[in-house]
């Protein structure tokens, strides 16, 4: 049991192979995966998901760069998800990220920077139910 949050791993990290150390990682660390699936988002999909960032400059790139090949969508467990999991990935820039960290280790760039985590509990509620039904996850 626990609370939950969101993550994708992104199209840099799924066309590298790093899915699955990224998802080991994520396991020993403690978290649950209580929904999971590899898909595609569409631009207007990925401007959908990152809406919250339309006013921002780099949201154009980012709806391309989401939408430019596959990524895996999960719904992870854990006390603390939402916190405990921005602490693995470290930094949303991977130059600033610590060492050890998932975006320290797999991230190419701000922009390539492997994994999403969500930012609150209210956000990964709304992200989770983005991609996943009731019958998609763990109840
Ligand atoms: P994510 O945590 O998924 O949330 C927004 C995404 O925008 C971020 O990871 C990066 O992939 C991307 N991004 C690109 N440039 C920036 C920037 N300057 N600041 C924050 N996020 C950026």
């Amino acid at each position: 049991a626990g609370n939950r949050t969101f993550t994708m791993i992104k199209p840099d990290a799924f066309e590298a192979g790093n899915s699955g150390a990224i998802l080991k990682m994520i396991e020993e660390a403690g978290f649950k995966i209580v929904a999971m699936k590899a898909t595609r988002l569409t631009p207007e999909l990925a401007g959908k998901f990152y809406e919250v960032h339309k006013e921002r400059p780099f949201y154009k790139d980012l709806c391309a760069y989401m939408s430019s090949g596959p990524i895996i969508a999960a719904i992870l467990e854990k006390d603390n998800a939402v916190e405990d999991f921005r602490n693995l990935i470290g930094a949303t820039n991977p130059a600033n990220a610590a060492e050890g960290t998932i975006r320290k280790i797999f991230a190419k760039s701000i922009e390539a920077n492997a994994v999403h985590g969500s930012d609150s509990d209210e956000n990964a509620a709304i992200e989770g139910n983005f991609y996943f039904s009731q019958l998609e996850r763990v109840l």
